[in-house]
């Protein structure tokens, strides 16, 4: 049961919860029609107190198509943040209006530390470089519809794996499917922490440097950006900008049915050039996110929904 609960970290929800959203998710993709009211009457906030485009939108899209409304901010300015309100206040402010809140945040645990003083359900939008849930059911979501199954697959995650928190959230995720193969392709600056791969448990993994050599085994090709926003040192951005470059004749090396997703934004690690190919899903991916946050939504609020009507 979902209901009335928070959602902070990818593990929050049990395998068996996260496919019951994957199957509504689907449902809601087939027939949109059958949840055109389903949340009227109920209020979103989003707190977003670093930028967003899909995650804010995805979200606001969602409650919309599900018959409800939505407040909040964009940027902390605007809000009684500005004034130095705490996590704390603010959230017990938002309760007393809304039902449920969407929170992103540079720092983190922010949205934790918000959950544990809220009445209605709190989800972490993304905080600072280390958990987005969210993008992971998205992810989750597009790997389910491309590939049938997570397990028995080999996913390189290439670019920034320090500071990446979709990385982070995804690989978590994963870890609890059997037989998935792990390649972590990052400059040596930007290597993925240990705390990561050391609850990876039994799975196969390794790190490298170069995409040529580790493209032609993958399944599914997970790129990221290179993070301007969590560098202190601009000269050192600069330098590791453009590390990665996915274009046609990287391409070449590749299974033909290889998925390639991205969370996005993107800056040049994938060259426009490729959008057109097949394997290129990540505005597909962009619009299952807002499928699956529909569906997570429905869940949080107690939607009680049968699929199979
Ligand atoms: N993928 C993602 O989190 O995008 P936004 O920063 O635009 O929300």
């Amino acid at each position: 049961m979902l209901k009335g609960r928070h959602l902070i970290e990818p593990n929050d929800f049990s395998l068996e919860e996260l496919e019951e959203i994957f199957t509504l998710a689907d449902d809601i993709i087939k027939q949109p029609t059958k949840y055109l009211d389903i949340c009227k009457g109920k209020l979103l906030a989003t707190l977003f107190y670093e930028p967003s485009t899909r995650t804010r939108f995805s979200f606001e899209a969602a409650m919309l198509r599900l018959g409800g409304q939505v407040i909040g901010f964009s940027e902390p300015s605007s809000s009684s943040v500005s004034k130095g309100e705490s996590i704390a206040d603010t959230i017990r402010t938002v309760g007393c209006y809304s039902d449920i809140a969407v929170m992103r945040h540079p720092k983190e645990g922010a949205p934790k530390l918000a959950s544990k003083y809220s009445n209605i359900p709190v989800i972490n939008a993304g905080d600072g470089g280390h958990q987005h849930p969210t993008q992971t059911l998205t992810d989750l979501l597009t790997i389910r519809s491309y590939k049938k199954s997570f397990s028995n697959n080999v996913i390189g995650l290439c670019g920034d794996l320090k500071f990446g928190r979709t990385v982070h959230s995804l690989v978590k995720a994963l870890s609890r499917y059997e037989n998935i193969k792990f390649v972590f392709i990052s400059p040596p600056e930007l290597k993925i922490p240990s705390y990561i791969t050391e609850e990876l448990g039994n799975h196969e993994f390794y790190q490298t440097s170069s995409l040529e050599e580790a493209i032609p085994e993958l399944d599914i090709l997970y790129m990221t950006r290179i993070q301007r926003e969590r560098f202190f040192n601009e000269e050192e951005y600069l330098r590791l900008k453009g590390y990665y470059i996915l274009d046609h004749d990287k391409l070449k090396q590749a299974k033909k049915d290889m998925i390639i997703l991205h969370p996005l934004p993107r800056v040049d690690e994938i060259n426009s050039e490729i959008d057109d190919d097949p394997r290129s899903v990540y505005f597909k991916q962009a619009r299952y996110g807002m499928f699956v946050r529909m569906a997570l939504i429905v869940k949080l609020l107690g939607g009680d929904i049968d699929v199979k009507n």
